[in-house]
């Protein structure tokens, strides 16, 4: 099954992402991750990446639409792929189709998870996640058992650098212009399924289970 999980920053893509890796055996791509593991590197595209991320922008196509494309001819993503934070734009999105197309596979659902902006931030001021293993706590929500310490691995949790409430405004005005167009575009494709990303993480994963049939 290929999916992409579309939704404001915060609205719980990379949570639901993780759940979905579990139940349906296929690879998350976020592209979020792939462009902070290329600044952590200092790789020349992460360089070019690192100051739109910081200001809360879109990264150029010219860099992420390569990135994804190489990501997802992997032989794991053969069986599909969950696609988090990717596309963003309807470019992205027509870059993806011939991708697709190319490789003779389909996309079979669009999942909106849908939350209020005030919600949103909560979300995300208080988000700490483990740059070592990826896991996500939040400092009310869902706390680490030792404050600052990843359960998982025992890792240092991080405060992401566009987490803070200038940047988490700009990333949502920019996703009501250049990502919430989208919706439309899948919509006329028959592939939109709209979730409501309020309540708790079970609740959603319920949710998009129904949606999608799995
Ligand atoms: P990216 O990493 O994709 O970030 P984002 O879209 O802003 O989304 P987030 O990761 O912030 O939120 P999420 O929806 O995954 O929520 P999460 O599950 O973590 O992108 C970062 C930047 O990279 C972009 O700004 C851009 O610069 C660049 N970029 C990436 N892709 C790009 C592309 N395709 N093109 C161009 N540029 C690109 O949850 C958030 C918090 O809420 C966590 O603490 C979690 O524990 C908590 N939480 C989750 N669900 C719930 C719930 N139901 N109840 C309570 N708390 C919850």
């Amino acid at each position: 099954m290929n999916l992409i999980l579309l939704g404001p920053p915060g609205a719980g893509k990379g949570t639901q992402a993780q759940r979905l890796v579990d139940r349906l055996k296929v690879p998350q791509i976020s592209t979020g991750d792939l462009l902070r593991a290329a600044v952590r590197e200092g790789t020349d595209l992460g360089k070019q990446a690192k100051e739109y991320m910081e200001r809360g922008e879109l990264v150029p196509d010219s860099i992420v639409v390569g990135m994804l494309e190489e990501r997802i001819k992997a032989d794991d993503c053969t069986p599909g792929c969950i696609l988090d934070g990717f596309p963003r734009a309807v470019s992205q999105a027509e870059a993806l189709a011939g991708v697709f197309s190319g490789l003779g596979r389909a996309l079979d659902h669009v999942v909106s998870i849908e939350v209020p902006e005030e919600e949103l931030v909560k979300r995300l001021t208080g988000r700490r996640s483990c740059p070592r293993c990826g896991a996500m706590f939040h400092v009310m929500f869902s706390p680490p058992k030792q404050e600052g310490v990843c359960d998982k691995c025992g890792g240092e949790l991080i405060t992401r650098a566009d987490d803070n409430e200038e940047t988490i405004r700009n990333r949502i005005s920019v996703y009501r212009e250049q990502t919430e167009p989208l919706k439309k575009f899948y919509q006329e494709k028959g592939l939109l399924r709209p979730v409501d990303g309020t309540g708790t993480p079970q609740e959603i994963e319920k949710k998009i289970a129904e949606v999608v049939g799995q």
